[in-house]
């Protein structure tokens, strides 16, 4: 079979190419499809940069309005698919919630999962979108016992997906357009990375023909992780940790640096920047804006101290462990009042345009094999089958 590349972690290995995002990690570069993240951040919204990662180009006025009202048409569930939530212990974690529930869909909508049929294809990016933000909805309201709230189609999505989480019935719900604005951005942030670990599982289980939604749930499962999009619950953990413990970062450093087993600084390091995270620089800015309106935290001080402490210290500087996007997002999620096991979920309404046009580049490019690993085998030699009486 000829001669196998070893490389745990992929981390020299190109699984395949992409026209969708261009990462510089020495230089601190993010680019969707050419346009740098800061201009996004700025000038954009989240339903556009989907559509912008999807289709390759930012809409016109017509396309983003056609694009915004076919995602508005789906945003209900099947009443059917309410009643999973029923199964789900009430302190259930709510990714695999979320996972269980995308995967569910494809039971929903068998007769249009075929990946090679376009309009298909289309109607499930456009399912995905629209019902994603109401079963993440919906797996918040089971946590903590509340009626689900239909979709208010007059809403945009950020909008629409904040008073499904937090709106009661009968009850106006007044969206602070502050906050809004602030989970859209955060959106905007993590809509794509490139072959991170969930991507990168969307395009292998995709590449074995299995239907989108199929793919999704899996991308759900691989984010849950606390090295990838789990890290955003993990960072606030450990402030809180440091809190309990009197505040003394210098000796949560330490242990760090000591590798106290289970210990790391959460927030820092990544694969690819080597510099500075891209999106951390403006995670940081609304941070400071979104907690000085909403009531400043003292977590958000343990976590400055915490970033200059380790900046300035020779076992992060060496190894060039610098902040990512998740250090700062925690915080601005709690200050918006979501529960810290929910950090995940927000993640993944983010990524999810990203998985969708890594998805739809992989199913429609003519270079894309079944994803199939090699290993280095490491085990017995052959040896011969003893009866159970002679072991
Ligand atoms: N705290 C302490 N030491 C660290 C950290 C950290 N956060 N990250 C890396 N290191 C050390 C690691 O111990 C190793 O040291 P040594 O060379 O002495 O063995 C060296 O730096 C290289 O680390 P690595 O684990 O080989 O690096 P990686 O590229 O495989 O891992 C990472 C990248 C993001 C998994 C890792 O930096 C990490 O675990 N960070 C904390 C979790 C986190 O914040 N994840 C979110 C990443 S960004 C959003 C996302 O992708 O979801």
């Amino acid at each position: 079979t000829g001669y196998i590349t070893y490389d745990p972690g992929f981390v020299n290995t190109g699984s395949t190419s992409s026209a969708i995002t261009y990462i510089d990690g020495d230089a601190g570069i993010l680019r969707y499809r050419g346009y740098p993240i800061e201009q996004l951040a700025q000038n954009s919204n989240f339903i556009e940069v989907s559509y912008l990662l999807i289709y390759g180009e930012l809409p016109t006025k017509d396309q983003l309005e056609d694009f915004t009202q076919k995602i508005n048409r789906h945003t209900l569930l099947h009443e059917d698919l309410k009643r999973f939530f029923d199964g789900f212990p009430r302190d259930a974690h709510p990714m695999p919630v979320l996972s269980s529930a995308v995967s569910a869909l494809s039971t929903f909508y068998q007769d249009s999962l075929n990946p090679f049929d376009e309009p298909n294809v289309e109607l499930s990016t456009v399912r995905l979108l629209a019902k994603v933000p109401t079963l993440a909805a919906y797996a918040y309201k089971k946590s903590i016992g509340q009626p689900f709230l239909y979709p208010d189609n007059s809403l945009g999505l950020v909008e629409n997906f904040l008073r499904m989480t937090f709106g009661l019935p009968a009850e106006p719900y007044e969206i602070d357009p502050d906050v809004a604005k602030a989970l859209d951005l955060l959106f905007i942030l993590h809509a794509d990375h490139e072959q991170n670990c969930s991507t990168s599982t969307v395009r292998l289980v995709g590449s074995s023909e299995a239907n989108l939604f199929a793919s999704i749930s899996a991308g759900i499962m691989a984010l849950f992780g606390p090295l990838h999009g789990g890290a955003n619950s993990a960072v606030l953990e450990m402030l809180q940790g440091i809190k309990a413990d009197g505040g003394d970062v210098a000796k949560f450093v330490e242990r760090v640096k000591n590798k106290e087993k289970g210990v790391r600084l959460m927030g820092f390091g990544h694969r690819v920047y080597k510099n500075y995270d891209p999106r951390a620089k403006i995670i940081k800015k609304t941070a400071d804006q979104i907690l000085s309106k909403l009531g400043n935290d003292e977590l958000l001080d343990i976590a400055k101290t915490l970033e200059e402490t380790a900046l300035s210290d020779d076992y992060f500087i060496e190894r060039k462990l610098y902040p990512n996007v998740d250090f700062y997002t925690g915080l601005i999620y709690r200050a918006l009042g979501f529960p810290t096991q929910y950090f995940t979920v927000l993640f993944a309404l983010g990524r999810l345009p990203g998985w969708i046009a890594h998805w739809r580049e992989m199913i429609t490019d003519p270079q894309t094999k079944i994803g199939r690993p090699r290993q280095i085998y490491t085990g017995e030699k052959e040896r011969d089958y003893t009866p159970i009486t002679e072991r």
